[in-house]
């Protein structure tokens, strides 16, 4: 493990968990089995709790939220819990959740996540992408390249001071070759286009801003994201 994960779910858990925790909730709660999420959740207060499912891109029924950031506003959300199960992002999230340290970026609040890793310095960052279904992202590895790119103009350090892999300046390249049209991006994303047969354009437009929160969602114990 790294000393500091990050998880990017740009489309759109990471962006809806920023959205959350800058609206007032309390917390993010990650979870990549539904059946475990209704059991936790039932232990939580009706007034102090929403429950966000989504597969597919689909808001599973019977569950209070799907998993669009546009809903998450502060009416919604405000002191309340949000117990969350998507299908990549909380997977992703759990499958690191025991790095020293782990936060959730999009594009949104990259500038937080940017600002955290140049103040805490960490030795070792991943910077890993949720896909879909174990394939490669578009967007997220857009995103990754806009961290790893806002790191080197915030230091004087070259791309092979700071890069561990090929990985890290194939993102840089995809990222300043979009960074102008994100949303350009996420239509030719296979997730993007899924949302938009979906109706989620509004989604990829909320999404595909920069820097618009300062916020950092960063795990406080296992599984449970708070703001930082
Ligand atoms: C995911 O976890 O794959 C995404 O967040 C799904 C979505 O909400 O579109």
């Amino acid at each position: 493990m790294p000393e500091c994960a990050i998880a990017v779910d740009v489309l759109r858990a990471t962006s809806t968990m920023a959205t959350v925790l800058a609206a007032g909730g309390e917390a993010v709660q990650v979870f990549s089995d539904l059946d475990k999420l209704i059991q936790v959740s039932e232990s939580w207060p009706l007034e102090k709790r929403l429950r966000a499912g989504e597969r597919g891109g689909a808001k599973v029924p019977g569950f209070d939220l799907g998993n669009s950031p546009l809903d998450c506003t502060p009416e919604t959300v405000k002191g309340k819990r949000l117990f969350i199960s998507t299908t990549n992002g909380t997977r992703a999230l759990q499958r690191i959740q025991n790095a020293q340290t782990v936060i959730a970026a999009a594009f949104i609040n990259r500038g937080a996540v940017v600002k955290f890793v140049l103040e805490k310095q960490p030795e070792t960052v991943w910077i890993v992408g949720s896909g879909w279904e174990g394939s490669f992202s578009l967007e997220d590895t857009a995103c990754a390249g806009a961290i790893a790119h806002g790191i080197l103009q915030k230091t004087n350090l070259s791309v092979d001071e700071i890069a561990g892999n090929d990985e890290v300046i194939n993102a840089i390249a995809l990222y300043c070759q979009w960074q102008d049209n994100l949303l350009g991006l996420f239509h030719h994303a296979s997730h993007g286009k899924r949302l938009l047969r979906l109706e989620c354009h509004e989604d990829l437009k909320y999404c595909s801003q920069s820097d618009t929160l300062d916020v950092l969602p960063i795990q406080k114990e296992p599984g449970v994201l708070k703001k930082y």
